[in-house]
């Protein structure tokens, strides 16, 4: 018999929107914390929903879902960048940001995008390594007034 897949990928529909923030939140919070200072954390974490809504349906983004819950969730914008690569921290290496990508691959592939780029956090770094990415540069910026340090990778498809 033919094995199904381990987490179904599809299109963010409205109604995620709680979900995806209570899971970009924990997963700030318990995963990347551990590379960041609390204070980033803190000022990472904070969320404006509005903002937030108008965001995910600004452009296109999938989920993973596993036993009926949002395991994951990625986006990709029309110049080829991912902004958001976020997995549930009981998700965690069990291959969900690599079927997510995946997914963004072929809809490049589709759109015949020639280039993925990302601004990835430290903790996000090796998996695009891992996954083909190139580090660009590593650039500091400052958000809600703490500085990160984000590095530039692109990947050619
Ligand atoms: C980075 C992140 C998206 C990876 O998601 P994931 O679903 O756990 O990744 P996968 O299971 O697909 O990992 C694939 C491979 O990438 C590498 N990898 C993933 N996370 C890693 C880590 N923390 N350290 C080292 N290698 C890692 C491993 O080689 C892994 O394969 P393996 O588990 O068989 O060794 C996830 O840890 C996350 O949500 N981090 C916090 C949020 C964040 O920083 N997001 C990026 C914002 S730009």
């Amino acid at each position: 018999m033919p094995e199904l897949p381990l987490f179904e990928i599809r299109p963010y529909r409205a109604s995620d929107l709680d979900e995806v923030i209570e899971l970009f939140v924990r997963s700030v919070r318990e995963i990347a914390s551990m590379d960041y200072t609390q204070p980033q954390i803190k000022a990472w974490a904070k969320v404006d929903r509005a903002e937030w809504e108008q965001a995910r349906m600004s452009r296109p983004t999938w989920v993973a879902i596993k036993d009926g819950q949002i395991a994951g969730f990625i986006d990709l914008q029309s110049n080829g960048l991912i902004d958001m690569l976020f997995v549930h921290p009981e998700f965690q290496r069990q291959g969900v940001a690599t079927a997510l990508l995946a997914r963004v691959e072929a809809e490049a592939g589709e759109a015949d995008m020639p280039v993925l780029h990302t601004y990835s956090s430290l903790t996000a770094q090796t998996f695009f390594e891992i996954s083909g990415f190139t580090l660009l540069l590593a650039r500091s910026v400052v958000v809600r007034g703490e500085r990160f340090v984000q590095c530039v990778m692109e990947k050619r498809l």
